[in-house]
């Protein structure tokens, strides 16, 4: 027996030195953490279960026969983050470079399927030079059996990638198929091609930070979410985010007791909108002061600033929020906002997260950028997004609700459950100058006083629909409410809402405009 437990000490030893103490340094060096570092500060102490630490690689080529590391350097299992179960893997750089072979593959895949089957989140922690070179397709093919994973888990657990180091080439789609992406600043890279492949093909320069660093894509791709400090700031933050989210489509988000009273009122609401129709204003301002304890974990907030998507609490319970930004392009719906504010809308709906929409939205942003860009195809998706949503859905008009916009951002003509307007709020077709200037055209045309006329017909315009009345009366809008009350009515709205079925027409699925 002592033989074997010894044999069995050597090998767990093995795997836990990875490529040996001058790879870990270097790793520090570099102001990483190693891949089972990683692994201790995201789960709960003590709490790691490790699976598949004595997989080894099967390459007998290119002197890989002789190099062989228990565990083939990824660190997979599952553990606690906050007392809830997550499975978790681990790319460590210093074993190959992080590189994906047919056997890590398969110890990825492993805890996936697990993690499907007993319902539970996937945390993903990348740092890899992409597919082992010297296994060629086999490489290739275990990366193709992650993304089919990924595909078959989304919707059903939450999916977490953290960029910890380089990943590149067909790698980082399976990042890239998750529902989160966190990248840490300046030690993390992502692109489908790198710098000296692009000085060859388009003979452009870039470096590889500004081609793939994480704030590049933070702040110009979208293609992440997150952007951390440091590997331990990365870390804590995807606790907190954890913090929000079910482990899987069949349950709701963990409710957590707050000393916030929901009836809690806040005069400062009243005078938030400014008395300007066109002066902006912060819409963080009215976020904060409406969910519990001022707690808000905005993602994405590096990219498309017109619109504020993110993570709050309200009575406890998780909800989504998203919001026009009056402060950026006035609060426009464009391109990149409306892909943001749809990606969010539907990881809500998929996970059972209650929407709170705060609009402010003077439309669509004009230009031939927008419209060459496809703006209809990708404006579109916001408005998909919201009418596919069977979570409970409230709406908060705060001041302009114009033209398609009205109808895209929560509309209750997109089902969603209960309408709010603040007195402040201007439902209408468009602004009340450029309604004024078609729609009396002519008569302005041949009038003597052209401007005086002009003001009157403004004045009259913006009396008729300039307020939320108009709509109210149709039942469009379910009440005008004082703003500080918001956060009572809106605690009331989703008390209601608890116990809400909606369903969609039985289908494969639908063909959301991509
Ligand atoms: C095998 C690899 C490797 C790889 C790195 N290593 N990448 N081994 N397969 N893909 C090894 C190196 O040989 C080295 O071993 C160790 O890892 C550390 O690498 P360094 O180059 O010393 O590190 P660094 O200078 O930090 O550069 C990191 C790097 C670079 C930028 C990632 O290693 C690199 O460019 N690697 C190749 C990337 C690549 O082209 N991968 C294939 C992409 S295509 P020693 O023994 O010296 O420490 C792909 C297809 C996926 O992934 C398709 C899916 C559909």
């Amino acid at each position: 027996m002592a033989r074997f437990t010894e044999e069995l000490r050597r090998r767990h030893a093995n795997a836990e030195a990875g490529g040996g103490p001058e790879r870990r340094d270097r790793q520090h060096r570099e102001g990483k953490l190693s891949a089972r570092e990683r692994i201790e500060l995201l789960l709960d102490e003590g709490t790691f279960e490790e699976v598949d630490k004595l997989v080894r690689h099967r390459c007998r080529d290119f002197g890989l026969e002789s190099q062989v590391i228990d565990g083939d350097g990824f660190v997979t299992g599952h553990g606690l983050v906050n007392g809830r179960r997550v499975f978790v893997f681990a790319q460590d750089f210093t074993v190959f470079g992080g590189s994906l072979s047919e056997s890590n593959a398969m110890k990825i895949c492993k805890i996936m399927d697990h993690a499907l089957r007993v319902g539970a989140p996937v945390i993903g922690l990348n740092d890899s030079g992409g597919a082992r070179i010297q296994e060629g397709v086999l490489s290739l093919g275990g990366y193709a059996d992650i993304f089919l994973r990924n595909v078959l888990a989304s919707g059903v657990v939450p999916q977490i990638s953290a960029i910890m180091g380089p990943c590149a080439g067909g790698a980082m789609y399976s990042p890239a198929m998750t529902d989160f992406i966190f990248m840490v600043d300046r030690t993390s890279h992502m692109f489908v091609t790198g710098p000296d492949v692009i000085k060859t093909v388009t003979h452009e320069d870039v470096s590889k930070e500004r081609l793939g660093g994480g704030m590049t894509h933070n702040s110009v791709s979208g293609v992440a979410h997150f952007l951390a400090h440091d590997d331990a700031d990365c870390l804590r933050s995807i606790r907190k985010l954890l913090d929000y989210l079910p482990p899987n489509n069949h349950e709701d988000p963990p409710r957590r007791p707050t000393a916030d009273p929901p009836e809690r009122a806040d005069a400062e609401l009243d005078g938030i909108v400014p008395d300007e129709s066109n002066v902006p204003y912060e819409i963080r301002d009215v976020i904060l002061r409406v969910v519990d304890e001022g707690d808000f974990l905005e993602v994405q907030e590096h990219w498309a600033k017109n619109i504020v998507v993110g993570l709050a609490r309200l009575d406890g319970r998780p909800v989504g929020i998203v919001a026009n930004q009056p402060a950026v392009l006035a609060g426009c719906l464009d391109i990149n906002s409306s892909t943001k504010g749809a990606r969010f809308v539907r990881f809500c709906d998929a996970f059972n997260i209650p929407i709170l929409t705060f609009e402010d939205v003077p439309g669509f942003l004009p230009g031939t950028d927008q419209e060459f860009g496809g703006i209809i195809r990708h404006g579109s998706k916001l408005l998909y997004a919201y009418a596919e949503a069977t979570v409970p859905k409230v709406t908060v008009i705060t001041r302009k609700a114009y033209g398609g916009a009205y109808c895209v951002m929560g509309s209750k003509h997109l089902r969603t459950d209960v309408n709010f307007a603040w007195p402040t709020a201007e439902v209408a077709v468009m602004g009340a100058e450029g309604a004024v200037n078609i729609i009396y055209r002519r008569e302005l045309e041949q009038a003597p006083e052209r401007n005086a006329l002009r003001a009157e017909r403004i004045a009259g315009y913006k009396d008729r629909f300039a307020s939320p009345f108009a709509a109210a009366e149709r039942g469009y809008i379910d009440d005008v409410i004082e703003p500080r009350e918001t956060r009572r009515k809106v605690i009331q709205a989703l008390r209601m809402l608890e116990t809400k079925v909606d369903t969609m027409p039985r289908k494969k699925h639908g063909n959301i405009p991509l």
